[in-house]
C-alpha cells in the first residue's frame, strides 16, 4: 500500500495540526480540497504546499488541455512537476498515451511518485529528476514533434501577491522570456500556469501573428485562483 511507504527526509504526511509548522498551517487545514486523496497519504515537502495547484483547478486545466489540444499531439510533458498536482490530473485524463513528469527537486519528486501511486496514475506517468530545460534538450528531444509542454514554474521575485500587475519579467527565476524561449524551442504548443494579476501586454508579446492565445482564469470560490496562458491553436474554451 502506498500509504505504508517510509516517508524520506523532508517529506511529511501530518495527521494533526499540532504536528504542522505555523506557515503551512492554513494550506493544511485547505488539504482536502488540495489533494482530494490527502488523508490516504498524501506526501508534501514543507516548501511544496505553497506551490501545488488544488485538485479542482488541476482537473479543470487538465480538462481543457485534454479537449483542446491541437490534434496529433498524444504526449504531455509536466515541465515543472512539484508534487505531481497536474502530472496526476493528466494522466487522469486518460488522453495522452503517456505524462511525462520533470522535477529537479529530488524530495519533491518522490513526492509526486508516491501521490501518483495513491491517485493509480504512477503507471501512466514517466517521472524525470532534473532541469526541465536540459531534460527537453537531451532526453526527450524525440518527442517534441507529438508534445504539449505544460508548465506551473516557481512564482518567485518581487510582488506575487502584492503587486496589483505582476511583473512576469522579474519573475524569478525564469521569467516569461525564458520559459517562452526554451519551451518553444521544444514545441510550439505551450500552456503556462501564472499567477492570476499576470501582466496581459507581457503575454501578449509572444502571441505569433497569425495565431490566436487564449488567457483562462480558474476561480474557487468565486475568485480567480491563476490563470493559465495557451500558446500555439489550442481550442479552449
Ligand atoms: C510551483 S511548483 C509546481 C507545482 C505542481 N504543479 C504541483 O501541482 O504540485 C514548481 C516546481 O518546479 C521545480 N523546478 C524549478 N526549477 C526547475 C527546473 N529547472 N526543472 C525542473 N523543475 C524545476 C521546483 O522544484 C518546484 O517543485
Amino acid at each position: 500500500m502506498a500509504d505504508e511507504e517510509e516517508a524520506p527526509p523532508d517529506v511529511h504526511h501530518y495527521n494533526s495540526l499540532e504536528e504542522v509548522p505555523w506557515d503551512i498551517q492554513n494550506y493544511w487545514s485547505q488539504r482536502e480540497r488540495i489533494f482530494s486523496k490527502y488523508d490516504e497519504g498524501i506526501w508534501l515537502t514543507d516548501d511544496a504546499w505553497f506551490g501545488v495547484t488544488p485538485e479542482p483547478v488541476a482537473n479543470k486545466i487538465a480538462e481543457h488541455i485534454a479537449e483542446g489540444a491541437p490534434t496529433g499531439r498524444s504526449i504531455l510533458i509536466d515541465a515543472f512537476a512539484g508534487a505531481g498536482g497536474n502530472a496526476i490530473a493528466f494522466a487522469k485524463s486518460g488522453k495522452w498515451k503517456r505524462v511525462y513528469a520533470i522535477e529537479k527537486n529530488p524530495a519533491v519528486l518522490q513526492c509526486a511518485r508516491h501521490n501518483a501511486k495513491i491517485y493509480g496514475v504512477d503507471k501512466q506517468i514517466t517521472f524525470f529528476e532534473g532541469d526541465c530545460f536540459g531534460i527537453l534538450k537531451n532526453q526527450l528531444k524525440e518527442l517534441a514533434p507529438y508534445s504539449i509542454i505544460f508548465g506551473s514554474p516557481p512564482w518567485g521575485g518581487p510582488g506575487y501577491r502584492s503587486d496589483e500587475v505582476f511583473n512576469l519579467h522579474t519573475m524569478e527565476p525564469y521569467s516569461l522570456e525564458t520559459l517562452y524561449k526554451e519551451f518553444s524551442a521544444f514545441s510550439e504548443h505551450i500552456a503556462l500556469y501564472l499567477p492570476r494579476t499576470s501582466d496581459v501586454k507581457q503575454l501578449a508579446k509572444f502571441v505569433e501573428a497569425d495565431r490566436k492565445a487564449t488567457v483562462m482564469h480558474y476561480c474557487m470560490e468565486g475568485h480567480s485562483k491563476a490563470l493559465c496562458i495557451y500558446y500555439g491553436g489550442f481550442n479552449v474554451h
